[in-house]
């Protein structure tokens, strides 16, 4: 089991989830984090963090949302930077708390400082 990061953290941002994680294990993206379900340890901490409920056990979600999210924080955890350190959210944080389909509209497979997949 690991918890994932799934649809409304998108655009938010916030990463107060970071601050709590103890061992470190959120990456981010230009526009959401996601979080390593090999590094994972399932302690659940982060879960209440989230201003937006974006973060969920994956147990929790029914398929095919399970396959989708679990794939999703497994490959971008592999590709972006870790954060360890709470910021500022996104300045449109409060305006798409709540917007559906925000994977499918506005996901960037972008890890924050820019960089695209790369095999370094
Ligand atoms: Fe980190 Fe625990 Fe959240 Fe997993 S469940 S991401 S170990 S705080
Ligand atoms: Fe995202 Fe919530 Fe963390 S919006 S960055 S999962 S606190």
């Amino acid at each position: 089991m690991t918890y994932l990061v799934t649809d409304n953290c998108i655009k938010c941002k916030h990463t107060d989830c970071v601050s709590v994680c103890p061992v470190d294990c959120f990456y981010e993206g230009e526009n959401m984090l996601v979080i390593n379900p090999d590094e994972c340890i399932d302690c659940g901490v982060c879960v209440p963090e989230c201003p937006v409920d974006a973060i969920v056990q994956d147990s929790d979600l029914p398929e095919p949302d399970r396959s989708k999210w679990i794939e999703i924080n497994t490959i971008y955890s592999n590709e972006w930077p870790l954060i360890i350190e709470q910021k500022e959210a996104l300045p449109e944080a409060d305006e798409f708390d709540g917007v559906p389909d925000k994977y499918e509209k506005y996901f960037l497979p972008i890890g924050e400082g820019g960089n695209f997949f790369d095999d370094n």
